[in-house]
């Protein structure tokens, strides 16, 4: 069959490897099983799409000094079990930091790659072989095109909307991206929901969730604690208890605007939002100490001491989770915590869930969260958007790049 995507072969830099291109004749169910999808393509005019603007980065080190944007030369053919991607919103966590930062335990993946990077007074627009890794973990992008499948790959249909399937396999902060189908999974239903949306639902949503779900039997009327609730996590866990029936106890640091603050974690389900400061007083205790319900489980987003008052409001047998550590500082109990309240200490990490539970299991939950989503249900939290405009002097798209990956409020990249 001739097809229009036909190119000749031409080497392509994926990884470390140069991959030999073979032709890319399409199956015509991909290609042209529909007016739509023919147009689809047509609209994106894929012979055009010769690059990627990424942020990349050479080396670990702190995101404001290694980051950089660079233009990064896509092969127009796709070699088999390889999909061409259009990513269109992508979160910036503090985990995609950490890693840049080379302090996460999944680190960045480096490969060489043909690029040209956009910086002022750059002289050269010649593409150079540099090893990069591209920044970001999580994201949405939509097929755009597929390699033809082999027996071990996935395939997909040109228009499903995918996401990462593990944790560094894909930088995300980029605007397209020739990927391993198999490092790939299908939205189970994007009707209703913005990329935005989606683009989240892999690492906060699904970790509030898991916790909520996976260490203690939650009754309606329970009581959850947790510190960092204004988190992308704490809000989610807020807001899927409201869901389910359960109480929350909000721990936030004080701040200037702490009422309004706590007005709007309470707009979203909070049954109590108290300020760290105020967890040793006396009012507090007797309220937290008093309540109908036991208090089961704890969940932690920050360590320290504001941990250790949490985590003193623990009912007996108790389980406290930590799953960040924002403050950097240690998780220390008192022993008779443990001894005279059998309070359990662990840990959650979604990477670690994504990677012992089947695929079914993840498209359940991710359903589950996707039609809370659609009913308004499970909003996502404040996040400013930056536009990753392919246009802007060098020195514009330098100053976004910082301005999303700094630390502080919380930011998504669109492209
Ligand atoms: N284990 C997992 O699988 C998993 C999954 C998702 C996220 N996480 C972790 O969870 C944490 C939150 O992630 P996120 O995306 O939800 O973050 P986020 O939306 O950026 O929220 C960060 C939270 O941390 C608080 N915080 C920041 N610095 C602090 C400090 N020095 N002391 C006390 N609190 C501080 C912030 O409070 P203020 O408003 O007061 O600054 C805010 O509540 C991160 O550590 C992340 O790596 C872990």
């Amino acid at each position: 069959m001739s097809s229009p995507l036909h190119k000749t072969l031409q080497p392509l830099f994926l990884g470390r490897q140069s991959y030999p291109l073979h032709s890319t004749l399409q199956k015509t169910n991909i290609y042209f099983g529909s007016k739509h999808k023919l147009f689809h393509q047509c609209a994106y005019n894929l012979s055009a799409i010769r690059k990627s603007r990424a942020a990349v980065y050479e080396k670990p080190g702190p995101p404001n000094e290694v980051l950089k944007i660079a233009d990064i030369s896509l092969s127009d053919d796709i070699p088999e079990g390889m999909a061409l991607i259009r990513m269109m919103a992508s979160p910036v966590n503090p985990s995609d930091l950490n890693q840049i930062e080379g302090l996460y335990p999944v680190k960045g993946q480096f490969s060489n790659r043909e690029l040209v990077y956009i910086e002022e007074g750059a002289d050269s627009q010649t593409p150079k072989n540099v090893s990069v890794a591209i920044g970001g973990n999580e994201g949405v992008g939509e097929i755009l095109k597929v390699g033809e499948t082999t027996e071990d790959s996935k395939n997909f249909e040109v228009g499903a909307w995918v996401l990462p399937n593990q944790s560094g396999k894909i930088g995300t902060w980029c605007t397209h991206a020739i990927v391993p189908t198999n490092d790939l999974v299908a939205v189970p239903n994007c009707n209703g929901v913005t990329p935005e949306q989606v683009s989240t639902i892999k690492v906060n949503p699904s970790t509030a969730y898991r916790m909520l779900k996976d260490f203690v039997d939650l009754s309606p009327g329970d009581y959850v604690i947790q510190n960092g609730a204004n988190s992308g996590v704490g809000r989610a866990v807020i807001q899927l208890c409201r869901e389910w029936g359960i109480n929350t106890i909000n721990i936030i640091r004080d701040r200037d605007n702490f009422d309004e603050l706590s007005e709007e974690l309470k707009s979203l389900g909070a049954t109590m939002v108290i300020k760290d400061t105020d967890l040793k007083s006396s009012d507090v205790s007797v309220t937290l100490n008093n309540l109908e319900q036991p208090i089961k489980l704890g969940l932690n987003c920050v360590g320290g001491k504001q941990t250790l008052a949490m985590t003193k409001f623990l009912s007996r047998h108790g389980i406290l989770v930590t799953y960040g550590g924002m403050s950097r500082q240690p998780v220390t109990l008192p022993t008779s915590f443990l001894i005279f309240k059998d309070i359990q200490a662990k840990g959650f990490w979604m990477t670690r869930w994504y990677k012992s539970h089947s695929e079914q299991e993840r498209l359940e939950m991710w359903d589950h969260l996707l039609s809370l989503m659609r009913q308004g249900k499970l909003v996502s939290q404040p996040m400013t958007q930056i536009n990753w405009s392919e246009n802007g002097t060098p020195s514009e798209l330098a100053e976004k790049l910082a301005l999303g990956t700094g630390w502080g409020s919380k930011h998504m990249f669109v492209f």
